[in-house]
């Protein structure tokens, strides 16, 4: 009687909710410092460049003597961003910088005094002329290739550096503070979000990280998570997309031959077998035993170094994997046929 109850309380209780699922506890060098009792902080880097966040998103500011400069304007942030620049300085907002056109990033900008003159990519300026929103106004200035912004005492040197994470994402340099702001692409102490960082081009992803090497900076803002990054962090992010390749293009080998727990043939005829006329299966099948063996791979050299392998290791490998069929021509299983 009590354990057909126990019984039944453990099914309904599972019925209730999906699964909650456990991770690796998170290491230390990768938990944020305490949040304020408004729930966000402010970092200096000197010379009036501040960083401001929650322990998930970042935005920076820069005081000079003829206004702010803001970069970006998480929403979730909100007014937190405008508090934080009140609490240092009386300067108005007169200038913001969008790193691009993700609403997760400046989707907060129509909370600025109006007036306020922004500058972007051109291709954000496109992005955001195909979805029109209030909060996201379309930028005052645009350019292509490069552009110096100085109000005052303060400069930043804006640079596309081709497309990665979303085209229009550019290089945002303080030559003063040597301070990079470069979003979407490094995720300091954690593996790279999902699908590396949702990106939309890896070669560019991958590339990413030597151009951003190329400058000379102590601290890189990257937009997400716990704290700001340095070099040793890119050199990490850049070891580990550098390995997922590596690793994955190895799968590409290993699937293109017969006899071995991922063979693209052998997958593919007892998938199709079970499911006859739908060559998706077949594809989703191959792709995923492949992106297992090399996600498990660089997960097993990388899980101590960085947080959340376990989490996000397995998507960033799918991308990998479908990226190098797809845009890399890693061929494999997909090589040319024949004659
Ligand atoms: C610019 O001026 C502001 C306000 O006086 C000061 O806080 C900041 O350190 C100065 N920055 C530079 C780069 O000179
Ligand atoms: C200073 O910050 C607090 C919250 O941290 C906020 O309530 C207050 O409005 C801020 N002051 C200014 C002048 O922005
Ligand atoms: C495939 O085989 C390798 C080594 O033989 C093993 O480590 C791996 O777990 C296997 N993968 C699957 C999906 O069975
Ligand atoms: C390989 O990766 C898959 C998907 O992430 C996971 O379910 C599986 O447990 C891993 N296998 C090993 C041997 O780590
Ligand atoms: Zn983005």
């Amino acid at each position: 009687m009590f354990k057909s109850f126990s019984i039944l309380w453990l099914l309904s209780a599972s019925a209730l909710a999906d699964p909650v699922n456990t991770y690796l506890p998170v290491p230390s060098q990768a938990v944020g410092p305490p949040l304020n009792a408004a729930g966000y902080r402010v970092e200096s880097y000197g010379k009036g460049a501040y960083m401001v966040t929650n322990n998930q998103y970042q935005a920076m500011f820069f005081v000079s003597d003829k206004g702010v400069i803001v970069v970006d304007a998480p929403p979730t942030i909100g007014y937190n961003l405008l508090y934080a620049i009140g609490n240092i300085t009386d300067q108005p907002i007169t200038h913001q910088v969008y790193s691009h056109s993700h609403t997760d990033h400046i989707g907060g900008s129509g909370i600025l005094p109006s007036g306020v003159k922004r500058i972007a990519h051109y291709l954000t300026k496109v992005y955001l002329e195909d979805t029109p929103d209030a909060n996201r106004p379309l930028p005052d200035e645009i350019f292509a290739d490069a552009y110096t912004l100085t109000v005052g005492n303060q400069t930043l040197e804006l640079k596309y550096e081709g497309h990665n994470h979303h085209p229009g994402n550019i290089f945002i340099y303080a030559p003063v503070q040597k301070v990079l702001i470069l979003i979407d692409i490094i995720f300091p102490g954690w593996v790279p979000y999902s699908a590396l960082g949702a990106t939309e081009n890896v070669a560019g992803y991958i590339k990413a990280h030597d151009q951003a090497l190329a400058y000379d900076f102590d601290v890189i803002v990257t937009g997400h998570l716990t704290r700001s990054g340095n070099r040793k962090d890119v050199e990490i992010s850049k070891a580990y997309v550098l390995d997922l390749e590596q690793t994955c293009t190895e799968a590409y080998q290993i699937a293109a031959s017969p006899g071995n727990n991922i063979s693209a043939q052998a997958i593919a005829a007892a998938t199709l077998a079970v499911n006859p006329n739908n060559p998706y299966t077949a594809l989703k099948a191959i792709l995923t035993a492949m992106a297992e063996y090399c996600g498990n791979k660089t997960n097993g050299k990388f899980q101590d170094v960085i947080a959340g392998t376990d989490v996000y290791g397995f998507e960033n490998a799918f991308k990998m994997t479908d990226s190098l069929r797809i845009e890399l021509d890693a061929g494999g299983p997909f090589a040319v046929k024949g004659p």
